[in-house]
């Protein structure tokens, strides 16, 4: 991959942007589960680059996982390094991305990881495949716009328009041009592979008039769920079969913005393409889609409930039935006090920040992994807490002493260890859904709910066959739990998918220690790894 500058015109204007091999979106990795896959990323453009394999589980090989400052140093310009990770216990949709600054907003494609041979797919063929990349689209330069967040600490800029695979779509203007195309046959069974890669917008993806079948969700299958409507969270893939089943025509599909945040003016014109049945008539527009309300947290809740994996008790990699670790995690915004030589845009001249159990993560300045592997000390603490520092109640009005701490601190897991997260919203400056998204794991969501979590509520999990996925929305106002077997020795890096809270703090990360045997231990860092 050569990561450097590309022109695009869009919205009736035309900048510059970081692209992949001169796409935008950038190329589509294809591999088979069990492949060892092999990109050489090199950098030729003026900030620092790393690369995120965003899904892949990255067995024992967390050195190729890509966040930055967590697992590696960054690519700076003229760097070139080799990723290299085999894909093991997963298929599916997945997606790469940038993981340094908001470059992401550009620097993204689709992954798509096909069953290993011999192995079919646990739903109809389809004739056709095709990604679909729902995203967001900024006028101004996305390192500009995360600068002016991070500087005033007010709300960054919002995006001017949506995208499907880059394009805005007819609603949007000088975009019919770009309008993208599915050529369609009637009666055949077609495979979507849709991720969410924008920024800070979490989505609903529709087709006018027809039903779309989720088959899978963030590389892991799932029992067929059939809706109109799918919810996808920043991060979030899936993979849905849509029969063309209805009379010949043109049809949009279109993907709108969900928000759960009171008052933001994030942009509600939807983002469309066109598909197109074989003989359709050129005078007839394509259908329209009903969009949900962009405050349809019923929906989102609906959707999440509804989602099944063909795990159950006996599958290869079983949900753990017993806990041995258990984490409590308050996850929410808050203000601190505004520092030196800033413009303070938030409320009562504070600034706006964002935090896990209270504590707003603070980026080291050497990555994590090499720190931990190479016993360098002074670069974190082994001190994150497992619950929350100030018990409250987190959904109503919260007390005036949860002012955030800053730190580097890192919680340690031992090996194998099943462990539960719940991850709990807090009211602290307005509740708001949040899209948590864990490295080098996938987790069964075993529970959902509103309000305070409470520890009796684990009656009610579902330990039989919980979605499995990487990010989890956790709902408004509300808590979710998730459970994983820690067997991927490593530093861990979770954080809120979106961007601007990931910049704020919401982020944590956690070590899985080595096992004791060979197989179970992190091999050595590969040669070429950037230092920093
Ligand atoms: Cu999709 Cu930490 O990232």
């Amino acid at each position: 991959m050569q990561v450097q500058p590309l022109t695009v015109s869009k919205l009736c204007k035309t900048k510059s942007l970081i692209a992949v091999n001169n796409l935008f979106p950038g190329p589509v990795v294809y591999a088979d589960e069990e492949d060892t896959v092999v990109v050489n990323v090199t950098n030729n453009c003026q900030y620092n680059i790393t690369i995120h394999w965003h899904g892949i589980r990255q067995l024992r090989s967390g050195w190729a996982d890509g966040p930055v400052y967590i697992t590696q140093c960054p690519l700076q310009t003229g760097d070139t390094y080799q990723y290299k990770f085999k894909i093991q216990r997963q298929s599916g949709t997945l997606w790469w991305h940038a993981h340094d600054t908001w470059l992401r907003a550009t620097v993204h494609g689709a992954i798509v990881v096909f069953p290993k041979t011999g192995v079919p797919y646990p739903f109809h063929y389809p004739r056709e495949e095709h990604i679909i990349l729902i995203g967001e689209w900024w006028n101004a330069n996305v390192e500009d716009v995360e600068s002016q967040s991070l500087l005033t600490g007010g709300a960054p800029q919002l995006s001017d328009a949506y995208t499907i695979n880059g394009h805005p779509g007819p609603l949007y203007n000088c975009s019919s041009q770009g309008k993208l195309f599915l050529f369609v046959f009637p009666n055949e069974h077609y495979l979507l592979r849709i991720v969410n890669v924008a920024l800070n917008q979490e989505l609903f993806f529709t087709v006018a008039n027809h039903n779309l079948t989720v088959v899978e969700i963030d590389g892991d299958f799932t029992k067929p769920y059939t809706t109109s409507t799918i919810f996808l969270t920043p991060g979030q893939s899936t993979t849905a079969l849509f029969i063309t089943n209805q009379p010949t025509a043109k049809y949009y599909m279109g993907a709108s913005p969900y928000s759960s945040a009171a008052g933001v003016p994030f942009p509600t014109t939807p983002t469309l393409a066109i598909v197109e049945y074989q003989g359709s008539s050129n005078s007839t527009p394509p259908v329209m889609p009903t969009f949900p309300a962009t405050n349809d947290t019923g929906l989102v809740a609906n959707f999440s409930a509804s989602l099944r994996s063909l795990a159950d008790t006996t599958h290869p990699e079983p949900v753990p039935q017993t806990v041995d670790r258990s984490l409590l995690f308050t996850i929410g915004l808050g203000t601190k006090p505004c520092g030196e030589n800033r413009v303070c845009q938030g409320i009562a001249g504070t600034k706006l920040t964002a935090s896990m159990n209270n504590i707003s993560f603070v980026l080291p300045d050497i990555a994590l992994l090499q720190a931990y592997y190479n016993n360098i000390s002074g670069v974190f603490t082994r001190d994150f807490p497992d619950t929350p520092p100030i018990v409250f109640n987190y959904t109503g009005t919260p007390p005036n002493n949860t002012t955030p701490q800053r730190g580097t601190r890192l919680l340690v897991i031992p090996y194998n260890a099943n462990v539960q997260m719940v991850f709990q919203d807090t009211s602290i400056l307005g509740i708001e859904n949040h899209p948590i998204h864990v490295h080098g794991y996938s987790f069964y969501i075993v529970g959902q709910g509103t309000g305070n979590f409470n520890s009796s509520q684990t009656s009610t999990f579902n330990l039989f066959d919980p979605p499995r996925r990487n990010t989890v929305g956790v709902p408004v106002g509300g808590w979710a739990a998730i459970r994983f077997k820690a067997d991927n020795p490593g530093v861990w890096y979770i954080h809120c998918h979106l961007e601007v809270h990931t910049m704020w703090g919401l982020t944590m990360a956690f070590i899985v220690l080595n096992g004791a045997r060979a197989n179970e231990t992190l091999p050595p860092p590969p040669p070429d790894l950037p230092r920093c």
